[in-house]
């Protein structure tokens, strides 16, 4: 018996001098001094404390770069181009990065650690990003899993975006979580209603920030967010749209859809919803409202597995089928698909069959 203490207490007594000594050679080892980062050739100059992500010291400098789940490399949105003093690249950027995008130096700004001078290039778009404090001052139930929430931004601030773009808000500590996550969440509002954004959230079980939004933000709260990001907004060539969207992906769409209405332009469009069950169909009435306003407007909503009680006489089955029996011929058409990955690679292969150009499919994928 006094063996085994004396062999328990001689294990836990190396184990914390380890722990010790490894903490004191990362104090010594890891400091990398004050570091600057040269911005598009002299433009902006920043001195940070080596150490940290790129990522990470361009926010506290308030320099937003697109980074939707939050630095944990699986987003691949954070890209900057790095011209000096990055380290080699890492396993976890290169799922993200192609051939030549890795010639010309980019790199997923979270993975990069500042270790010494950077030389970096940002271009001036982002530059427009900014950080928006709000109060939520209104949130509603959409569906058994969807909430809607309208953040008005403090002393009266607008903010410019075009429809389709989003926002990255930040949760607080809450709970038993104590970081801080941030998320991306496309504006479901129109930009003329500048003094706010609308944003709708679906609960992921389990998830960092949906739990926050859904179980933990009431009205009154404050929210910090930035913005606005994202290349998934109208361009004006065409004359017939293709929406097409799940779940959340609605958010977007419908910012377009109103958008385009509110520009009065003479577009052709089809909006194609695709849900589970009658349960999972929300702002049925708004759309079918749009159709009887604007003639060239049609709403085509999808289940992929009504419920009996549903008494479901529209559309059923794949999204996927539901696109190639509304869509054909897609010469000249544009098409804007938002909602999870798989959702939106199945349905970019259909539009490519159907001979839309590649370039003129733009997508949102919710991951
Ligand atoms: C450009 C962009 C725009 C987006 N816009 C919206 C929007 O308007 N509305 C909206 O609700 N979401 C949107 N998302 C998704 C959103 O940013 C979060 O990823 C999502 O809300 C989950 O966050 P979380 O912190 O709750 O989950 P996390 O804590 O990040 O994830 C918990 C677990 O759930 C898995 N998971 C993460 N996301 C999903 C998902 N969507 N479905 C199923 N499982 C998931 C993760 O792999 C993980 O295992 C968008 C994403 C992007 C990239
Ligand atoms: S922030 Fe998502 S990959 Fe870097």
């Amino acid at each position: 018996m006094k063996e085994i203490l004396v062999t328990i207490l001689s294990i836990t007594g190396i184990s914390t001098v380890l722990a010790v000594l490894i903490i004191i050679a990362e104090k010594f080892l890891n400091n990398y001094g004050e570091c600057e980062i040269d911005i598009n050739d002299g433009e902006k100059k920043l001195v940070v404390e080596g150490g940290s992500s790129l990522l990470s010291s361009l926010a506290s400098n308030k320099i937003f770069i697109p980074s939707a789940c939050g630095g944990k490399a699986t987003c691949g949105l954070c890209k900057v181009k790095v011209l000096d003093g990055a380290g080699p690249l890492l396993p976890t950027e290169e799922p993200y990065l192609s051939q030549e995008e890795r010639k010309e130096g980019v790199r997923l700004s979270c993975q990069v650690k500042i270790k010494k001078n950077l030389r970096v290039y940002i271009p001036e778009e982002l530059f427009n990003i900014r950080e928006y404090i709000s109060t939520v001052t209104e949130i509603k139930d959409m569906t058994h899993d969807i909430k809607e929430f309208r953040f008005e931004f403090k002393d009266g601030e607008d903010i410019k975006f075009k429809a389709g773009q989003y926002m990255q808000i930040e949760t607080k500590p809450y709970a038993k979580v104590r970081e801080k996550a941030t998320r991306a969440y496309s504006v479901s509002s129109v930009p003329s209603d500048n003094k706010a954004v609308e944003l709708i959230i679906r609960r992921v079980p389990g998830g960092l920030c949906t739990t926050y939004m859904h179980d933990y933000v009431k009205v009154g709260d404050e929210v910090r967010m930035t913005g606005p990001y994202g290349d998934f907004y109208m361009r004006d060539d065409s004359d017939d749209y293709v929406f097409m969207a799940g779940g959340s992906g609605l958010a977007p769409i419908k910012s377009l859809v109103m958008d385009i209405m509110e520009r009065n332009l003479d577009k052709k469009m089809i909006f194609i919803f695709g849900a589970v069950s009658k349960k999972d169909l929300y702002y049925t009435d708004f759309f079918r409202e749009v159709e009887k306003k604007n003639r060239n407007f049609r709403y085509v909503p999808a289940l992929s597995r009504p419920e009996p009680e549903d008494n479901w006489e529209g559309e059923t089955g794949l999204v996927t089928e539901v696109l190639k029996k509304y869509v054909e011929g897609g010469k000249g058409k544009h098409a804007y698909l938002c909602g999870s990955p798989g959702m939106i690679n199945a349905c970019v292969n259909v539009l490519v069959d159907s001979e839309f150009d590649k370039k003129n499919i733009y997508y949102d994928k919710f991951s």
